[in-house]
């Protein structure tokens, strides 16, 4: 690996790794990032149920978590964050490539040089009155040519906890690591060094934030938040920023390269025992996690989905065993779920409840007074209970507008406690794709589904997808935004170059003769003239996932409309639900005025990223625009 600070001094003596720890160039990037964070002690976390009790033990003992009713909810805890560290920093997000046009107009970007300048001062002593943990951990299998090696450095036990959930996290990986083996450094401070004496907070953070990715060294750089996607480095900073960038550079070396993505993977099964793959990408709290795990209507006749992964996504060409014919397989690096916990019932997402059941650690939900938890929408309100801020709260608060959990409070979960988790779900090999779906979050404008009629409009309907911004990130929320791909804060290098990655892959599959998934556009936020969701979505959603796979099977109708093709109300199955023709009509109707007003925000959009802008996107721009003005 190329790191720049390589030649500084080292006390290599400060840090004894264990003995199964083989690898000089990771023990000495530990003794040197311990030198200039000056931690009181350094553990090196090896995975264990010991070690994951002692840490919840010692967070308890902090105050950091509560641990909740045994009786109601066995081995599981409450944290509440600090209310000024609840969701990812968009502002706060950096990818500092050597050159800022390889970062593109939609990333916050810094000189690398200049970034280690500004990270330095608050690096050094931040760790000071706190441990570092030295956290291993592989994204994807143990083992498996496709997964990737990362160690993350934290300051918080908080942190190791999660990871252990989140990843194949422990000291396993440090027999696959070797002694000479590559891995993705990253670092994590909360920001709040301790004088000697002093009482630590309940949930340590700082109000200055960086979230550093330095794509040419492949390094991760995290400061002042110990909030999900800030602080897990595995998940957004590494499986998505870094690994986009892996993904793309190793066309460099075959010709096709990799994707990864802000998708969910899910299998499903038709009645007749035909079974598909699908992998979607809808914006940060949008529903990936209910797709996932959606319960199809019974009344649709035996339908069955499985979950593969409910986040990230690693795509990659490899030919079918059985056919020899190139295709597209998935993997999903994680081994958990962080999710949405607002909105999660028995009724919306069965097996999401049913996997919240024991051992979880829930972040920012509010308390019962039987010592179990509660979030807006999970079920009748307590007449009494703890915010996520730690103040009395009952219903009357409620009625006022305040929430008892916070939008963005999350549990966290290992993927196995799902009840109809996939039998391949962590198959090295992946599952094969048959479709993309892309979807966001519209009140109006955009219909329920439409079917690209091939992949560049598929992929121009990918990336020029809006989407109402929610509580996920930091910042104000409602507004609709442009989150090409969904991927907007995730993309580790020029989204430009991204489409054009996303194009050449598919133009390369094709003169490979491959079999390539069918692209479909979703929108289930659709609402009515009081702001109510028309459709019902959740399990009903299988009704438009069915109508896809007969499309794929060539036994499903629609008509064709200016940017593809659509159910008409009898395309669709309805047993088992009363859902009217003019409901229907309601939230697939394409208003061609409104969609003049899309397409002018396409074109701003087209305007930031012009730089290196494919022109197959600006071709099926002006189709588009023609067909609109016929
Ligand atoms: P991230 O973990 O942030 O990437 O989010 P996600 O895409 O996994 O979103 P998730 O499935 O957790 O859903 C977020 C919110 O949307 C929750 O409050 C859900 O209850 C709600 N939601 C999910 N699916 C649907 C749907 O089909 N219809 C409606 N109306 N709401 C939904
Ligand atoms: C998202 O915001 O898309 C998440 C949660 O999945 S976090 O891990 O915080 O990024
Ligand atoms: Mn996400």
């Amino acid at each position: 690996m190329n790191q720049p600070y390589a030649s500084q001094a080292v006390k290599t003596g400060a840090v004894s790794a264990p003995a199964y720890v083989k690898h000089a160039g990771l023990i000495e990037w530990v003794a040197r990032m311990a030198e200039m964070t000056e931690p009181d002690r350094v553990v090196w976390a090896d995975g264990s149920q010991e070690e994951y009790d002692r840490l919840c033990a010692e967070l308890v003992a902090a105050g950091t978590m509560k641990k909740l009713n045994p009786a109601k909810r066995p081995n599981s805890y409450l944290a509440l964050s600090d209310p000024g560290d609840v969701a990812r920093v968009e502002e706060r997000t950096f990818i500092c490539s050597e050159q800022k046009e390889d970062a593109g107009p939609t990333n916050n970007w810094m000189a690398p040089a200049e970034m280690r300048q500004t990270l330095a001062p608050l690096f050094k002593g931040s760790m000071r009155g706190r441990t570092m943990y030295v956290i291993p951990f592989s994204m994807g299998p143990l083992g498996s040519p496709i997964a990737q090696i990362g160690v993350e450095l934290s300051d918080s036990a908080y942190v190791v906890i999660n990871m252990r959930m989140m990843t194949r996290m422990g000291k396993q990986v440090y027999d696959v690591l070797g002694s000479s083996g590559e891995f993705v450094p990253c670092i994590h401070t909360v920001g709040a060094p301790l004088q000697a004496g002093q009482k630590d907070v309940a949930w340590p953070c700082n109000p200055t934030k960086y979230i550093v990715h330095y794509p040419e060294t492949r390094e991760i750089w995290s400061y002042g938040s110990g909030y999900g996607g800030n602080a897990l480095l595995g998940k957004k900073c590494f499986a998505l920023r870094i690994a986009s960038n892996m993904g793309r550079q190793q066309v460099a070396q075959d010709g096709m390269g990799w994707l990864a993505e802000h998708m969910l993977i899910l299998g499903v099964t038709s009645p007749e025992g035909r079974k598909y793959h699908v992998a979607a990408a809808f914006p940060s709290a949008c529903g990936k996690t209910n797709f996932a795990m959606l319960i199809p209507p019974q009344a649709l006749g035996g339908w069955k989905v499985s979950t593969i992964g409910d986040d990230i996504a690693w795509i990659k060409p490899r030919k079918d065993p059985a056919t020899g014919q190139m295709r597209l397989y998935a993997i999903n690096p994680e081994a958990g779920y962080f999710g949405v916990a607002p909105g999660t019932n028995e009724q919306t997402n069965f097996n999401c409840m049913a996997s919240l059941k024991e051992n979880v650690i829930f972040t920012n939900v509010a308390l019962t007074p039987d010592g179990d938890v509660w979030w807006e929408g999970m079920g009748p309100a307590p007449a009494q209970a703890t915010d996520w801020q730690g103040k009395p709260w009952t219903p009357e608060d409620g009625k006022a507008g305040r929430k008892a959990a916070h939008p963005n409070a999350r549990f966290t979960v290992a993927a196995i406690q799902n009840p109809v988790i996939d039998a391949a779900w962590d198959d090295p090999a992946g599952v094969p794709i048959d479709a993309f779906i892309f979807g966001g979050r519209r009140s109006t404008t955009v219909p329920l589904v439409s079917e690209a009629r091939n992949w560049t409009e598929g992929v121009y309907m990918a990336a020029t997808m809006g989407s109402e911004t929610t509580a996920a990130a930091a910042g104000q929320q409602g507004v609709v935004r442009r989150d090409p791909f969904a991927m907007i804060p995730f993309c580790g290098y020029n989204m430009s170059d991204y489409f054009g990655h996303w194009l050449g892959l598919g133009k390369k599959l094709a003169q490979q003769g491959a079999h390539l998934p069918r692209i479909f556009c979703v929108n289930w936020f659709r609402t009515d003239e009081n702001g109510k969701f028309v459709w019902p979505g959740f399990g009903d959603n299988m009704r438009v996932l069915k109508w896809m796979l007969e499309r794929i099977e060539g036994k499903a109708q629609g008509v064709e409309h200016i940017f593809g093709t659509t159910p008409r109300y009898a395309d669709l199955s309805w047993n088992g639900i009363d859902f009217s023709e003019d409901s229907f009509r309601k939230i697939t109707s394409i208003d061609p005025a409104a969609w003049k007003q899309e397409l002018q925000l396409h074109a701003e959009l087209f305007d930031k990223l012009k730089h290196h802008l494919p022109q197959e996107l600006v071709e099926v721009k002006a189709a588009l625009e023609k067909r609109l003005a016929a």
